[in-house]
């Protein structure tokens, strides 16, 4: 009898870079694991979001509308309104987290064999997203020297093609730290314009932020058919469980079929709305002390990795991740030794390998991203445990 084939979609999902040392931590319960391989912060959700949970009082647990319960894709509109005025509940879909946002942004964009090009290094989860839909990532370098800057007109222009549907990027950048400003944008918007392709503004990571706020590709009203920003509450609120994102973007034609997608699965789950309702009437305070969190943090994860022979290390000014060049040739056999040998006093920690960011294996070999979620006695822990254990490493090149 013939074995049942999986699809060939099924088949090309890459395993997440950031899940891949897992397995190995969790056969090892008794050591002290410093986690900065994945964007899970330690920062307690705030008390409305859960009281909002707690204060649930329904007899039924229904399905809610498609695109999300009208009051939260109103106050979203609203809460986006502030730096992008104009905007209205029907602009904003409620999702399952910014991820199925993404997945229905590709969705919607792409047919089988189509392209999305996407400055690299990027966010992991944009290879499954282009898989699942038969689409490709086109990946187009950016540096660590430069900041990680997004790609001239002209360097854009070589990687266009007739199947180019949409670039995507996130910003602040998620594993560079970059935070794209107004001129950033207004190019890179223009430019799709020009092509005819769309834009999607990957902005979870929007109130976090050092030296200037990011712009949100939302702000040039213009390019009204041309732009889809995903947002979501799990890095903002501390919130990653709630799994409620948005998608949002003044394109009707779009809207309609987000829509659509949307019934299929039947509406985002009513209960996490509830906290996104709490989340979006915190005052602009909260979103000060959350940068103020997360500020401290990276200065002392930067200060301490200053402190590191041979690793270089880009201030991020967004987000909450740095992505560090070590000196070692093969940066996943290193994050794995760390994991299976490396000990001391108990205790490990745990980086994700660069070359999970790129789209081909063979880049980013010396480079781990490290995320600042922890507290900040942790996280100087966590870079004096990664000092100790290039010290040890027997491939230490230099
Ligand atoms: C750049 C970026 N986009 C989207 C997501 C997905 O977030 P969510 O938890 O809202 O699905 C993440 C999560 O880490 C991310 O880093």
């Amino acid at each position: 009898m013939p074995a049942p084939t999986l699809s060939q979609r099924a088949l090309s999902l890459q395993e997440s870079a950031i899940r891949k040392l897992d397995l190995t931590v969790a056969l090892h319960p008794n050591v002290r694991w410093y986690r900065v391989n994945i964007g899970q912060p330690d920062v307690p959700t705030p008390r409305p979001l859960l009281d909002a949970v707690h204060n649930w009082d329904v007899n039924v647990v229904a399905y809610g509308p498609a695109s999300g319960l009208p009051a939260v894709r109103e106050a979203a509109a609203r809460y986006h309104s502030r730096w992008s005025p104009g905007l209205e509940a029907r602009h904003v879909a409620v999702t399952q987290g910014g991820s199925e946002a993404l997945l229905f942004a590709f969705t919607a964009l792409c047919d089988p064999g189509d392209e999305v090009l996407v400055p690299e290094p990027y966010y992991t989860n944009y290879n499954g997203f282009a898989s699942v839909v038969g689409a490709r990532v086109r990946p187009i370098a950016t540096r660590l020297e430069d900041g990680f800057a997004l790609p001239t007109d002209e360097v854009l222009d070589q990687h266009l093609t007739d199947k180019t549907r949409a670039i995507v990027f996130s910003n602040p950048g998620n594993p560079t730290g970059a935070v794209y400003g107004p001129e950033t944008l207004a190019r890179v918007l223009a430019w799709a314009e020009r092509h005819g392709i769309f834009v999607i503004a990957d902005e979870v990571y929007r109130r976090i932020w050092f030296d200037e706020a990011p712009t949100s590709a939302l702000e040039f009203e213009q390019y009204r058919d041309q732009v889809i920003c995903i947002d979501s509450l799990s890095k903002t609120y501390s919130a990653c469980g709630s799994r409620i994102g948005f998608l949002i973007s003044r394109n009707e034609q779009l809207m309609e079929k987000i829509e659509r997608l949307g019934q299929a699965r039947l509406g985002a789950q009513p209960l996490a709305q509830q906290m996104a309702l709490s989340a979006l009437a915190l005052p602009e305070s909260y979103y000060e002390e959350v940068r103020g969190i997360y500020r401290r943090r990276v200065d002392a994860l930067m200060n301490a990795l200053s402190e590191l022979p041979g690793v270089k290390a880009p201030r991020p000014t967004g987000a909450f991740y740095a992505m560090l060049d070590l000196p070692v040739d093969d940066s996943e056999a290193f994050a794995r030794w760390m994991v299976e040998s490396f000990r001391h006093e108990g205790e490990s920690v745990v980086v994700a390998p660069g070359p999970g960011f790129y789209a081909s294996n063979d880049k980013g070999r010396t480079q781990v991203r490290v995320a600042a979620v922890l507290r900040e006695a942790d996280l100087r822990r966590a870079v004096e445990l990664l000092g100790l254990g290039l010290e040890a490493y027997p491939g230490r090149l230099r």
